[in-house]
């Protein structure tokens, strides 16, 4: 695998893969890899002849400081897993690189999607993800790019940006990858105690109860439930629970039969913020 910090270098290489009708698959990614991350780059290897990894912890995505400030780095352990999957480059640039005009982010049409559920919660996040995917996409021109669906609404934001920007990249997904007890696999999971970690499980089993009632149960008291139920455990807080179309991100009221529906949630572990969502038609 060659890893790369420098634009100009990949550039140079990618140039060569292009000329040579080389599809190109990428993998974005913030580091801290686990099975979620390897899954994607297994998906782009079926796909493309050549697979490019990022990892850039992207600063302008953090709407709160302790968050960057904490999230974990392990560069030399990410390196051994993408070369395990024979990753064939790793680009791995510092801020700089990627922001030589400073910090700032750019301003998307994304249809109000970028303001609901995560958006509410963390203004600027999606301009911080949009800026840096744009200007990856822009760096790597990938045929295909990968994202998890663990991430269900950054995966529309993104969508919506290719679309209102006419960009060629294919976006592709993969599903959420989970530990035995439910728990998405995430980059801020090593950041739980054992007590957190434990806790942490009540996240799927909450979108699981969400599934099992949808259709039964009215959606708003479907979530007035599952905020009675995290009243209950201590240190733990829940964010947000929401049930809404899976395309307009618009909330679902009454029983939603028969309608297109993701229930989203997020909640603090202390300082540690998780997300997870769970289809409910399937
Ligand atoms: O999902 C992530 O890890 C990040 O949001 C991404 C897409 C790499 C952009 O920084």
């Amino acid at each position: 695998m060659r890893v790369l910090t420098n634009i100009n270098s990949l550039n140079q290489l990618l140039e060569n893969c292009r000329v040579s009708n080389k599809s190109i698959g990428f993998v974005p990614t913030m580091g801290a890899l686990h099975e979620g991350h390897l899954s994607l780059v297994k998906l782009a290897h079926k796909d493309c002849d050549i697979v490019v990894c990022s990892i850039f912890i992207n600063p302008t995505q953090f709407n709160d400081s302790n968050d960057l400030e904490n999230y974990p780095i392990t560069i030399e352990e990410d390196i051994k897993l993408l070369e395990e999957q024979s990753c064939d480059i790793l680009f791995l640039p510092n801020v700089t690189e990627m922001y030589p005009q400073g910090l700032n982010t750019k301003q998307y049409q994304l249809n109000g999607i970028d303001k609901v559920l995560e958006g509410r919660k963390r203004p600027g996040h999606f301009d911080g993800v949009c800026t840096i995917v744009h200007r990856l996409f822009s760096i790597v021109k990938p045929n295909t790019a990968y994202f998890g669906e663990k991430d269900f609404q950054q995966v529309a934001v993104i969508r919506q940006m290719v679309n209102s920007l006419s960009l060629t990249v294919q976006i592709k997904t993969g599903e959420t990858i989970r530990e035995k007890d439910g728990l998405a696999k995430s980059s801020r999971n090593t950041l739980l105690s054992v007590s957190q970690r434990q806790k942490a499980t009540y996240v799927y089993a909450s979108l699981q109860k969400i599934k099992s009632l949808y259709g039964k149960v009215d959606c708003t008291q479907l979530k007035e439930m599952i905020k009675d139920d995290f009243n209950q455990v201590q240190d733990m807080q829940l964010d947000y629970v929401e049930i809404v179309n899976p395309h307009s991100l618009r909330p679902l009221k009454g029983k939603g039969i028969k309608e297109e529906a993701v229930a989203l949630m997020a909640v603090f572990l202390g300082k540690v913020r998780l997300i997870d969502n769970l289809s409910l038609n399937d």
